[in-house]
């Protein structure tokens, strides 16, 4: 595998991160499902929970839709909370863990394989849309999402999303010090790649946008921006995800948690 900074339309974006999600899946829950909690919501690696956030108002009672919910942890504590959850992702795999762990706790959360820029849902179907570092940074068509998830949402609904926190584009995804050094332009938008050696095909892409991308398209789809939340490290945590880890969240801020309302 090498790694490329090169654009990269959103039909590649999807024909690799779809099959890259699937393969990865087993490892992603066997490593982090503890963390996440079967009935659980954290925002991102910090283990900021949305009962601490608070970004998504209350769930009880409303229609709650997640998009890029892997294994669904976060809407079955929706559930749990009395909202109407249903979840959808791009990988088969990431929804057979879904379905594992209904079965499991009992708590179910009706889920389907769609993508994100694509949701298979009537216009004004949801009270609230959330994605806990779920599809956004995974598609290039970013427009095109934020605008399908507006249409999904009632007028005054409430969408919520963590993404790594657009700062940390500028240096290595090394947790250790190495990842303190500023070494890539912030302003630098080329997809991050991972391409296969052997069949000379892309297999991963990331995107990125700047805070201020990230306003423009929210602010663009009708969307009137609420939160900006960054949480911190917090005292004795610490647990090593990828990039994140206690010797950078001391630092900087690796999770960037936006919250916004419907017009
Ligand atoms: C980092 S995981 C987050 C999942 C879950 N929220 C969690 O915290 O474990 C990202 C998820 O986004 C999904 N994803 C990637 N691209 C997507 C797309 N275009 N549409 C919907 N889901 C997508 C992946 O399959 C994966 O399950």
């Amino acid at each position: 595998m090498r790694v490329e900074r090169r654009a990269v339309d959103e039909a590649e974006s999807r024909r690799a991160n779809g099959p890259d999600w699937d393969r990865y899946a087993d490892e992603y829950q066997a490593t982090h499902g503890e963390f996440l909690g079967d009935v659980g919501f954290v925002w991102g690696p910090e283990g900021f929970t949305e009962a601490e956030a608070g970004v998504l108002g209350a769930v009880a009672g409303r229609d709650v839709l997640e998009v890029g919910s892997g294994a669904g942890q976060c809407s079955r504590w929706v559930r749990a909370q009395g909202g109407r959850a249903v979840g959808l992702d791009l990988s088969m795999r990431q929804l057979q863990h879904s379905r594992r762990i209904d079965d499991q706790t009992g708590v179910v959360v009706p889920s389907v394989r769609a993508t994100a820029t694509a949701l298979p849902f009537r216009d004004a179907s949801f009270d609230v849309v959330f994605s806990s570092f779920g599809a956004l940074q995974f598609i290039s068509d970013l427009e095109v999402a934020v605008a399908e998830t507006a249409r999904v949402l009632r007028p005054g609904g409430r969408y919520a999303f963590s993404i790594t926190h657009p700062t940390r584009w500028m240096f290595a995804d090394d947790p250790g010090e190495a990842g303190l050094v500023a070494s890539q332009s912030y302003w630098d938008r080329t997809p991050y790649v991972e391409v296969d050696d052997a069949t000379g095909e892309v297999s991963y892409v990331e995107h990125h946008r700047t805070l201020g991308d990230w306003i423009a398209v929210l602010a663009g789809a009708g969307f009137v921006l609420t939160d900006l939340l960054e949480p911190e490290w917090p005292a004795g945590h610490d647990r090593v995800w990828g990039g994140w880890s206690r010797v950078r969240g001391r630092l900087t801020p690796g999770t960037a948690i936006f919250g916004a309302r419907r017009a």
